[in-house]
């Protein structure tokens, strides 16, 4: 149902513990009321995600921080204060009113206040905090639409409030800013420039652990069905026969490919980004043996994208 008209009903499937999907200014979330374990486990079953991959809590406003989980570390409170609403993920103490399950048994808690007017409505509305996860299936493409929702989870979600494609287009930048100096644990749409600005010098963690402390850090993960390869340095000749897909950062390849999408045109990497899982939801619907990725700048979100690609080409590096 259309965003604006559907946030009561949609709050009320909430309130029940229902899952609604909404859209935020990053990707699509499968929401569930956070402070009841029932609906939580339905979101893991629903993604077929690993208990071990806690989700994100969404907040209406910056000020119902410190009202769920009390005082927070200045550093947590100035990023809270300096990006909400925002696609900054901050990592807090888990209150006790959330049930484990949301934060997979962590003592930590990973919230955010997004930056789209239905989905701060939708939470308000329900009166609860909302976990919520991207709505896709667990390491697949994010979406960006509601028709990906759709696509990848159908009946398992009781509503899906469509508000159009998402501004941001690639999931929150997560930071823990509990420590000394902040770690950046998912590179994501606020751009790791922005954050230094703001806060000085922070640590990227890098890559990813066996047991992750962000499994959106896995290094397979984001992928979509059809093998994907990044492609750095010369554009590997078309016309061998094979059908492949390309996915051009500025500049379209030359003839050759079954399926082209170029992300930006004007060369930006905010556009790019917005633009980056729609282009794989396509390329992976064109009936190509393969997609060939090209880089984007390491500068902005950019980086966020490199990132992005890089854990989609090592799912298929991993399956050899
Ligand atoms: O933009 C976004 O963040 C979107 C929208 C819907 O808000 N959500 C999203 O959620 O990307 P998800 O579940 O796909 O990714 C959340 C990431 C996971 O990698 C998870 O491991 C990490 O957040 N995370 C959650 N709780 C954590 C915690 N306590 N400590 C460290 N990482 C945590
Ligand atoms: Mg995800």
């Amino acid at each position: 149902m259309p965003a604006e008209s559907g946030i009561a009903e949609a709050a009320a499937v909430l309130r029940d513990g229902g899952l609604v999907a909404f859209p935020t200014e990053t990707v699509y979330g499968l929401g569930a009321n956070a402070l009841d374990a029932r609906a939580a486990a339905r979101i893991f079953e629903a993604k077929a995600r690993p208990s071990f991959d806690p989700l994100i809590t969404h907040l209406a406003d910056a000020a119902d921080l410190e009202k769920l989980v009390g005082p927070v570390p200045p550093a947590v409170a100035a990023l809270a204060e300096r990006f909400w609403p925002g696609p900054l993920t901050l990592i807090v103490d888990r209150p006790a009113e959330i049930p484990p399950i949301v934060t997979s048994g962590l003592d930590t808690m990973a919230v955010r206040v997004p930056d789209e007017p239905s989905a701060r409505a939708l939470i308000r509305a329900a009166g609860v905090p909302v976990a919520a996860p991207s709505a896709n299936r667990f390491g697949q493409l994010s979406p960006t639409r509601a028709a990906h929702v759709v696509k990848g989870l159908g009946g398992a979600v009781d509503v899906v409030l469509d508000g159009g494609p998402t501004r941001c287009g690639i999931e929150s930048t997560i930071v823990d800013a509990r420590g000394p100096q902040p770690v950046v644990l998912r590179l994501g749409a606020l751009a790791l420039e922005d954050l230094v600005e703001a806060v000085g010098p922070v640590t990227v963690r890098p890559g990813s652990s066996g047991q992750p402390v962000a499994p959106g850090t896995l290094a397979a993960h984001y992928a979509p069905r059809t093998p994907l390869r990044v492609v750095t340095g010369a554009r590997p000749a078309a016309g061998d026969g094979v059908r492949r897909g390309f996915l051009a950062f500025r500049e379209p390849p030359a003839d050759g490919y079954a399926a082209v999408e170029v992300l930006s045109p004007a060369g930006d990497v905010t556009e790019a980004a917005a633009r980056l899982f729609d282009a794989l939801h396509r390329l992976d619907a064109a009936g190509v043996t393969e997609i060939l990725a090209e880089a984007a700048p390491d500068e902005g979100v950019g980086r966020a994208i490199n990132d992005r690609l890089r854990r989609a080409a090592a799912t298929w590096d991993a399956a050899g």
